[in-house]
């Protein structure tokens, strides 16, 4: 096991994800060592060099725990161990010693709102009796009608359906997402100090910190008698009550559960960090994200907004002010294992919502047409201004390589229970988490020594790390060279904007960070004058004195040439 002093866990730097990158790993689709076509541990070690290369500082990864993948990983059966198909605990020790090595941090994900129903706790639930203890740690009610044959409540499931599965004899229980995931009960003090235990496992073993997901579920009202919903059927953040009454999410009681885990988080040296997963209201976000919780909240406004100036402009500042109100930085994302990589949502006329990005994917990304040399144009303009941004930019795997959504999976490879569930009105995330292409050629493209597990389309060779490595047109140098002289800037955490609002709403953004650094964004089909400095890095080509449509360019300033 590595001591939690490895070289990449210095006490110096209790505050290292302040303005990190951090680096999503979805394991199954990453690299696979051993050809079983799932992606694994020491596949990821393989790859480390490669992501201190590109110059991120540190790995979150997705659930690698022993799992049935009814949702992908995120249904849990063991909360400290690996799934063997991936590896071993000393694979782990492995992998965050050589991460370590290379100067990168290890982020975990805990998925604490609901386990797997192979969990051996929810298989003892089963097997005892209404009203055991057993039962107590999960959420088990009677039903409603004459023989108890009505679900408890009119609660839905996130992935569709009802959220209550009857069991054998006759009782119900509580799942906000699959079947498959039953949700804890945090009312009780085992569930509670089972979380502390594995917070302490893999913080012993050198995790620096932890993504924690559906963060806002844990603390739900679950006195006699459970309340229905009525009309409030929608779980959307802007959907839930401003004063945290809601039965289920965003409950101040949650709270207390992450002031108990920020002691624990306190007690290591550099303090243990996490950030939370938690779809509530803008202005709910900040106690997630305060220093007595869990110490950053994601902030997935910049990833659901349309990629225009005015958009981009309010989302940044709301999201500075909210981040200053917790006393953390914000957190940037564009893409991740749960929505359209972004390259293709910029191919998209208009700006899709999410709805429209499920009906795009039912015609398998044909209609409409995608424009991806527009996409590519756009997410490479949207990088340059997300990594110049003061916070926590968060990378999705492939993103650097500006890999499109695989849309057109053939349906009968989907994995995704949202497509089982809604009975096939939703397609579901597996077009995101298409296992990468590592080389041109070679079975799977380097992915791995065999197949994988979610078909690859015939062109992802072209897409490979080996092909735009050393391409300086290429996605891949792109962040390279921006992760690079991102290094200068982090030192400060403020950003002054250098456009009036008349050039907003003509589609341009313009801020400074120390050090006279300018980044400017032309979010608009049309040419703007260039700002004068030293150009440091472009998205797109340059012409002459002009920034040309949807390109962002970094831009240094001396004294000299600042009046
Ligand atoms: C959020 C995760 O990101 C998603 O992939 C998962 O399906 C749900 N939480 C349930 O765990």
């Amino acid at each position: 096991m590595p001591h939690p002093d490895s070289p990449a866990l210095s006490s110096h730097d209790a505050h290292w994800w302040r303005q990190a990158v951090i680096y999503q790993i979805y394991p199954r689709s990453f690299a696979d060592s051993d050809g079983d076509g799932i992606g694994d541990i020491p596949g990821v070690t393989s790859r480390l060099p490669y992501l201190a290369d590109l110059g991120v500082d540190a790995v979150w990864l997705s659930p690698f725990y022993p799992s049935q993948l009814a949702d992908g990983g995120y249904d849990v059966a063991d909360y400290r161990d690996v799934d063997p198909r991936l590896g071993t605990l000393d694979d782990f020790d492995a992998m965050v010693a050589v991460a370590g090595r290379l100067g990168l941090k290890t982020m975990v994900d805990i998925v604490p709102n609901h386990s797997s129903d192979q969990h051996v706790w929810f298989q003892e639930a089963l097997a005892a009796a209404p009203g055991s203890a057993a039962r107590e740690r999960y959420v088990f009610r009677d039903g409603r009608g004459r023989d108890g044959e009505l679900p408890p409540t009119d609660w839905p499931s996130s992935f569709g359906g009802p959220a209550w599965t009857r069991v054998a004899d006759g009782q119900w229980y509580l799942h906000l997402y699959a079947p498959e995931q039953p949700d804890f009960n945090w009312d009780n003090p085992e569930v509670r100090e089972d979380f502390h235990h594995t917070l302490r496992f893999w913080s012993d073993r050198g995790v620096a910190g932890f993504r924690v997901d559906v963060a806002h579920g844990l603390a739900k009202d679950l006195g006699a008698p459970l309340r229905d919903l009525g009309e409030q059927q929608s779980y959307h953040p802007d959907a839930l009550p401003a004063d945290g009454s809601h039965p289920l999410w965003d409950r101040d009681a949650v709270h207390d559960i992450y002031r108990g885990w920020r002691q624990i988080f306190d007690s290591y040296d550099p303090p243990r960090f996490a950030v939370a997963e938690a779809w509530v209201r803008a202005s709910r976000r900040t106690a997630y994200a305060s220093a007595g919780g869990l110490g950053q909240a994601f902030e997935f406004d910049f990833l659901g907004a349309p990629l225009g100036a005015v958009e981009m402009h309010t989302v940044i500042d709301s999201a500075l002010a909210d981040a200053r109100r917790a006393g953390a930085t914000s957190t940037w994302v564009l893409s991740n294992h749960d929505v359209v990589r972004h390259v293709s949502r910029y191919a998209l006329p208009g700006d899709p919502t999410k709805r429209d990005l499920e009906e795009w994917l039912l015609t398998d990304g044909r209609d409409p047409a995608p424009d991806l040399p527009t996409g590519v144009r756009r997410a490479r303009a949207a990088a340059l201004l997300m990594l110049a941004l003061p916070g926590s930019a968060y990378v999705y795997q492939g993103e650097e390589l500006g890999l499109p959504e695989v849309a057109d999976l053939d349906r009968a490879d989907l994995r995704d229970p949202m497509w089982v569930r809604s009975g096939g009105r939703v397609k579901g995330r597996d077009g995101c988490r298409v296992p990468l292409p590592w080389t041109r050629e070679g079975t799977s493209f380097g992915f791995g020594p065999a197949g994988s597990w979610l078909p690859q389309p015939a062109d992802w060779g072209t897409y490979a790390a080996d092909v735009q490595s050393g391409d300086k047109a290429s996605f891949l140098e792109l962040y390279r060279r921006a992760l690079r002289l991102r290094r200068t800037l982090v030192a400060d955490e403020t950003l002054e904007w250098a456009c009036s609002p008349e050039q907003t709403r003509q589609g341009l953004l313009h801020f400074t960070r120390a050090g006279g650094w300018h980044t400017v964004s032309n979010l608009s089909d049309g040419h703007v004058p260039l700002p004068p400095g030293e150009v440091l890095l472009a998205s797109g080509p340059l012409t002459g004195d002009e920034l040309p449509p949807w390109t962002s360019v970094w831009l240094r300033t001396g004294a000299a040439s600042e009046h």
